[in-house]
């Protein structure tokens, strides 16, 4: 039953518009002052607030303002005999959601309270669909298998959109399963990146009642929830807000099924992408494997590597893009796996027909990484690594921008490692000369920033001296 609350102290007043929402089914209750109005407005659910200016304790202006802090989607009817313009001006602008005049017309005042019940209802029903909608898109990306980081980032989406805090942060348990580290956060800073308090018997003792948890702090609380997985705590997820933001019973039995949902998500994404590890360490052996029968290409898918983490650092790459850098240049010949032995390994210059099959590795390594889901940009890299600026690459001759980052990268990295390894049919090249081919060709076949960046690199300490030699 809708449930209608007047603060009003005139009490003739009060009786008669109780007869009248009585008689219409609603049900009753009244405050005489506008402090103990705010008190069972706090303590329990109204439909509407029907709310007189004057009142004998705090001025009904006062009163509106203090419900709005409240409980933002309360109705406030303003119920008065003083309607000037004025009044009605300012309660507006306080958040009132209507007006009626005393003395009242019956059948506009029962007109007016339906008609803001009604708002009420279908405002109700669409932030439950809003919140329902935001369940099952969680849903979809848990369903699709998706990276741990699309995970993430689609949880903090969602947080942001239902709830609006002022941040967003998502904790994950470190290897040792002692201590929750920030992952991922959004909006202002956080200013914990590890929660040491929370050791994981203290994590589960703070958890035992609820998935929720309030910490408060000067001018924000904190709703701290906790992220399970079947056997352990994974995570948290950290949402500040503003002292004066209330939760919505439906916001908070929302956290709850919100918290279960991601912990599913956060696990099987976490399990995924150790799958996808021990593919790729898999990968990784088979391709020392295959460099190791032919003297002149051992260690040079690890040498690619190291160069193109020491380009990817200079860039400002974080952690993930590093990986993917890293992942990409280990596999980006893995194709030459397919391809002959005779023509791979040939002690002399290829012939143009022998070169057409050479080419095929990128395309050989895409259909061979392809089904293990990996990130695109990791697939991408690979398949683009002998694409060049000027268009005159392969496979598809790319240019420019067309190229991905992580390409012209490896494509550098690349370049200089099989200038400076011996060949069966020449020298190799000194630093020097290699550094004076890839200028050469910085803006044809190169990316001219990254050629710039790796000369800088190379004629620094940092670069472990070459090769032995
Ligand atoms: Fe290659």
């Amino acid at each position: 039953m809708e449930k209608i609350l007047i603060i009003d102290d005139e009490i003739e007043i009060v009786n008669l518009v109780k007869d009248i929402l009585y008689s219409f089914g609603y049900e009753i209750d009244y405050s005489p002052t506008g402090k103990e109005g705010l008190e069972k407005i706090k303590k329990s659910e109204f439909s509407i607030v029907l709310l007189d200016l004057f009142l004998s304790d705090i001025d009904g202006f006062e009163v509106l303002k203090k419900i709005k802090e409240v409980k933002e989607n309360l109705p406030v009817i303003i119920f008065t005999g003083f309607g000037t313009t004025e009044n009605i001006v300012k309660a507006i602008k306080l958040g009132a959601d209507d007006f009626i005049e005393k003395p009242f017309n019956i059948e506009r005042f029962v007109d007016i309270i339906q008609k803001v019940i009604k708002i009420r209802k279908l405002e109700k029903e669409i932030s439950k669909l809003k919140l329902v909608e935001s369940l099952l898109e969680l849903n979809r990306t848990i369903v699709s298998l998706s990276s741990l980081d699309i995970m993430l980032e689609k949880i903090i989406q969602i947080s942001e959109n239902l709830f609006t805090p002022k941040r967003i942060g998502i904790y994950l348990i470190d290897e040792y399963g002692r201590n929750f580290v920030l992952r991922k956060q959004r909006i202002e800073d956080i200013k914990f990146k590890v929660r040491t308090v929370y050791d994981n018997s203290e994590f589960l003792d703070f958890f035992k009642e609820s998935n929720i948890n309030f910490l408060d702090e000067k001018t924000f609380f904190e709703v701290l929830l906790a992220i399970k997985g079947k056997e352990r705590n994974i995570g948290i997820l950290s949402l500040f807000f503003e002292k004066n933001r209330i939760l919505k019973e439906e916001e908070l039995k929302f956290l709850e099924s919100f918290s279960i949902q991601i912990g599913i998500g956060i696990e099987n994404a976490m399990l995924f992408e150790e799958v996808q590890n021990s593919y790729v360490n898999a990968i990784k052996s088979l391709i020392n494997t295959l460099e190791a029968r032919d003297k002149y290409t051992k260690g040079h898918s690890e040498e690619v590597v190291y160069y193109s983490i020491l380009i990817g650092k200079r860039l400002g790459f974080n952690d993930e893009q590093i990986k993917i850098l890293e992942n990409a240049a280990y596999l980006h010949d893995l194709g030459k796996v397919g391809i002959k032995d005779q023509i791979l390994l040939k002690p002399g210059r290829l012939k143009e027909d022998e070169f057409e099959i050479i080419k095929k590795h990128p395309l050989i390594t895409f259909k061979i990484i392809e089904p293990l889901k990996l990130k695109r940009e990791e697939i991408e890299a690979c398949l683009f690594h002998h694409e060049k600026i000027d268009g005159s690459g392969y496979p598809y001759g790319l240019n420019g921008e067309k190229i991905p980052i992580y390409a012209k990268i490896i494509a550098v990295a690349d370049a200089y490692s099989a200038m400076t390894s011996e060949r069966p049919y020449r020298e190799k090249m000194s630093k020097e000369e290699a550094i004076q081919e890839l200028m050469r060709y910085s803006g044809i076949h190169f990316d001219p920033d990254i050629v710039n960046i790796f000369i800088e690199i190379l004629n620094s300490e940092e670069v472990k001296n070459d090769k032995g030699n």
